[in-house]
C-alpha cells in the first residue's frame, strides 16, 4: 500500500536529519534513511565509516537495524526514503537493497536530495527475483 503524503513527509525529514549524523571523513559522502514500519513507527540512520574501509556500514542498512532492534520481534519495512545532500537522488546500493527485501519485499524507497529529483521505486523493481527467506523454508514477517 502506498503510504500517505503526511508519512512521506515525515520520513524525509528524518532521513535529511540523520544525514546530519552521517560519520564520512573518507568520502564526504553523507547519507541519511528513514524506515517506516507497519505501526507507523519511523527509525533513522547514517552512513558510519571506517578505517578499515570495508567495515563501513551505509545508513539504509543502519536505519532497518534500527528498525529491527527496537522491534519485539520482526519488523514490517512499509517504505524507507534515503536522502543524500547531492544535485541529484541516490539509489541504494546492492547491499542494503537485499537487507531492505528481508522484512519489505514491497516496501516503497524514496530517493531525495537537495535537487527537484526524486527517485521512486518498489523494492522488488530494485531487487528482481530476489533470494529471501522462501528460498530457505522461512516465513517473512507479518504486518
Ligand atoms: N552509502 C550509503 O550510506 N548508502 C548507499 O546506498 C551507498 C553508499 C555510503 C557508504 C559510504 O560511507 C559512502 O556512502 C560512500 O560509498
Amino acid at each position: 500500500m502506498t503510504i500517505s503524503r503526511t508519512e512521506a513527509s515525515e520520513l524525509a525529514v528524518a532521513a535529511r536529519e540523520a544525514a546530519a549524523h552521517a560519520y564520512c571523513p573518507y568520502s564526504g559522502f553523507r547519507v541519511g534513511a528513514a524506515v517506516l514500519d507497519d505501526d507507523g513507527r519511523i527509525f533513522r540512520g547514517c552512513n558510519v565509516e571506517n578505517a578499515s574501509y570495508g567495515l563501513t556500514i551505509c545508513a539504509e542498512r543502519n536505519a532497518v537495524f534500527q528498525a529491527v532492534s527496537h522491534s519485539l520481534g520482526a519488523t514490517v519495512i512499509r517504505a524507507i526514503a534515503i536522502y543524500t545532500p547531492t544535485p541529484e537522488p541516490t539509489a541504494p546500493c546492492g547491499a542494503c537493497r537485499q537487507v531492505i527485501n528481508e522484512f519489505g519485499p514491497d516496501a516503497e524507497v524514496r530517493c531525495i536530495c537537495d535537487g527537484p529529483g526524486e527517485l521512486r521505486f518498489r523494492l522488488n523493481e530494485l531487487l528482481p527475483a530476489a533470494f529471501g527467506p522462501g528460498n530457505l523454508g522461512a516465513a517473512r514477517p507479518e504486518s
